[in-house]
């Protein structure tokens, strides 16, 4: 083995680790999301070559190759406790009063803490390096979800060797606990997941954090974006750190995700400031609290004060009243969304929520409506949480005279015909130029990832669309500097601006202009491929059912969503009017890989042992083949791992070769 080969393994996996942290603990940045993407794939690519090099630390090691069969039960060293809970100061008060009496002290300091909502886990690094990760159980026995909890970015597989030095020798076996949660948006995209897949949606991102992390595929554990706080460092069942706050200090410098908000009280009432403040900002957090956790910062008088049978009595949580109140839904309408899908929303009796006055709330789709039983006129519990629009919990009592809700046949908008895609939970409006999707249209074009045009946000392209301005996304390109200057919070400066932003934009690639069309299915992932495939809008435009199905991960949901999109009239129109524009029409045709497997066309079915569906892809181009999402006359080859879907079916139906992953190996090294 080539010492450089080894060196180099090492380089790239500190690179990654040092910018895996960058990203997902300091979320600040210092390279691309590509060039991030690059060092990982060198890395994995020399890890292929030298299989014996691969450690499970490696930050390829993230996602496991096979699903579990369950999870072992494991003892915890020392039981993980849960908290005693206060709703009132007066409760607080008398805890500080019993630890003070307790400990024969006047002043007592603490550390107060956010209250994560999500569940707790315990995780065993051994000499620097994440050995085990256990749920909480029932506090004496959790499940070991060890290749759940590897998949969680922000989490280091790895203590940087430096620091571990710097920690002290407790540093070669130690436990940390933290809460694993799932981040408001996470829980939105989760929700969106599984909506589109015809499940049930998650009901809060505490019970989603849960569900996740007890998937016995970590495959899907990593889409659902899990993140861990740590909070606790523990060695032998004992905090080796004489104060609470040097822990979380060092538990940040060891590399860990560390709540920032937390604050050393050095007097009680600086404990009760800190529970006012958040309990007035933890809207803005992007992630629940459901109160705060106070925690005697001296840890030698955590042995002194002991515990209870279920509870220490060094620490306490103040709960914060849940943002719910009780109210009467006057109606039931149908609200148009940006992919034109049509949302049942509950018009309420307006009702104070913690300070906020509420007086709709979401009722998601015609499932949630039935689950929850509602009418309109019936009498619902609602919840709050962050700046999202209110839920209902549940139906409290019926209404003598409760009158159903049926989804319109019409768009409440447009009057366009309102169609429910087979499998598909939601009711969506077919009509591109419906005027409720083209402001939702506008902000997707527009953002960020899509075509990038800095300042068209909400406020702008509401009067864009209402005052006539814009009708279509190609409208966009005409606008004139003295429009915009005489709109609402303008200017002369601030219209050349965003005419600057918009003509700049011209010069965005194709993939980028296919994802901001808000083709349905096609994110960005699959707007690149397409670009690469066919190397222009026309040629895409023009493609049959078949065509696209042979582009790689285009099932036939995606191809049917793009064959609508260009069968309907006013988007042709559309693209014409954004070609004589100026758009970049043409893309870089993706360059065919030459080798044994030239021209030959795989699809991958069900869960391989070895490799993950990218590992095989990557092989499989790697050697010249393609890989296409569903099965025709033109596939060589169907790998088929364990569990297979219907492209399995398919594969014999048509009689296509079908082989198992040993066999793919063999195909790849021999050539078709
Ligand atoms: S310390 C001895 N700190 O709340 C118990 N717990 O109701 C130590 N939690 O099981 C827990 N945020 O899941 C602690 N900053 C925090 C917390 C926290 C959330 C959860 C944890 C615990 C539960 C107790």
């Amino acid at each position: 083995m080539p010492k450089s080969v080894e060196k180099e393994i090492e380089k790239l996996r500190e690179l990654i680790r040092h910018h895996e942290h960058r990203y997902y603990v300091s979320d600040d940045p210092e390279i691309s999301d590509a060039e991030f993407d690059k060092l990982m794939r060198r890395l994995q690519d020399i890890e292929r070559e030298h299989p014996e090099l691969v450690t499970p630390d490696s930050p390829t090691q993230r996602v496991g190759g096979k699903p579990a069969e369950e999870f072992p039960k494991v003892r915890h060293p020392k039981p993980m406790m849960s908290l005693d809970n206060t709703y009132t100061v007066e409760e607080l008060r008398d805890f500080d009063h019993r630890v003070r009496e307790l400990a024969g002290r006047d002043r007592i300091e603490y550390v107060a803490e956010l209250k994560l909502d999500g569940l707790s886990m315990a995780l065993t690094y051994q000499n620097g390096v994440l050995a085990r990760g256990v749920t909480r159980g029932d506090g004496n026995e959790g499940e070991d979800v060890t290749a759940n909890v590897k998949t969680i970015r922000s989490l280091p597989l790895r203590i940087e060797p430096k620091k571990l030095a710097a920690a002290a020798d407790w540093a070669k076996r130690f436990e940390v606990r933290g809460e694993v949660i799932m981040a408001r948006r996470a829980f939105e995209l989760a929700n969106v997941q599984r909506e589109a897949a015809g499940e049930p949606r998650f009901a809060n991102p505490r019970n989603a954090a849960a569900g996740s992390i007890r998937q016995l595929d970590s495959r899907i554990v990593a889409e659902r974006r899990l993140d861990m706080f740590l909070y606790f460092l523990q060695v032998e069942g004992v905090e080796p750190l004489p104060e609470h706050a040097t822990a979380l200090e060092t538990l940040k410098k060891l590399g860990f995700k560390v709540n920032p908000h937390w604050r050393l009280c050095r007097a009680f009432d600086d404990v009760l400031a800190f529970i006012g403040e958040w309990e007035e900002k933890r809207d803005k957090l992007e992630y629940d609290i459901d109160g705060i956790v106070v925690k005697v910062n001296d840890t030698r008088l955590w042995e002194e004060l002991g515990a209870t049978a279920k509870s220490p009595r060094w620490a306490i949580a103040y709960k914060y009243s849940p943002r719910q109140a009780t109210t009467v839904v006057r109606d039931i309408r149908a609200q148009v969304g940006r992919t034109g899908t049509i949302t049942p929303v509950a018009d309420l009796e307006p009702v104070d929520v913690g300070g906020v006055t509420v007086s709709h709330a979401t009722l998601h789709n015609m499932d949630e409506i039935e689950r929850l039983g509602i009418k309109i006129r019936d009498t619902v519990l609602i919840q709050r949480a962050g700046e999202v629009i209110p839920q209902v919990v549940k139906v409290t009592r019926h209404a003598a005279d409760g009158r159903e809700f049926t989804m319109p046949k019409k768009c409440p908008v447009c009057g366009g015909e309102v169609h429910r895609a087979e499998g598909e939970v939601a009711y969506r409006c077919v009509n591109v130029s419906c005027p409720a999707k083209l402001k939702e249209s506008l902000l997707h074009f527009a953002s960020r990832r899509a075509m990038n045009i800095d300042g068209l946000g909400d406020a702008l392209v509401d009067q864009l669309v209402d005052k006539g301005l814009v009708r279509d996304l190609a409208d966009l390109y005409s606008l004139k500097k003295d429009e915009l200057a005489n709109l609402e919070r303008m200017g002369e400066k601030s219209a050349e601006n965003l005419l600057a932003e918009i003509e700049a934009s011209k010069k965005n690639e194709l993939a980028r202009l296919l994802f901001a069309l808000g083709i349905r299915f096609v994110g960005e992932r699959t707007a690149e491929f397409l670009a690469g495939h066919f190397g222009s809008l026309e040629k895409l435009a023009a493609a049959t059912e078949e065509e696209l199905l042979e582009v790689e991960e285009v099932g036939p949901k995606i191809a049917q969503s793009i064959l609508e999109f260009f069968r309907e009239k006013r988007n042709r129109t559309l693209l014409e009017k954004l070609k004589k524009a100026g758009l970049q029409f043409d893309g870089k045709r993706a360059r065919k890989a030459e080798g044994k497997l030239s021209g030959k066309q795989f699809v991958l079915t069900g869960t391989l042992a070895q490799h993950s569906r990218d590992e095989a892809r990557r092989l499989i181009e790697e050697a010249g083949g393609r890989v296409v999402g569903s099965v025709s006359k033109k596939t060589d080859y169907v790998v088929v791992g364990a569990d297979p879907g219907s492209k399995f079916d398919k594969a014999r139906a048509l009689g296509v070769k079908t082989i198992d992953e040993k066999q793919l190996l063999k195909v790849i090294e021999q050539g078709g």
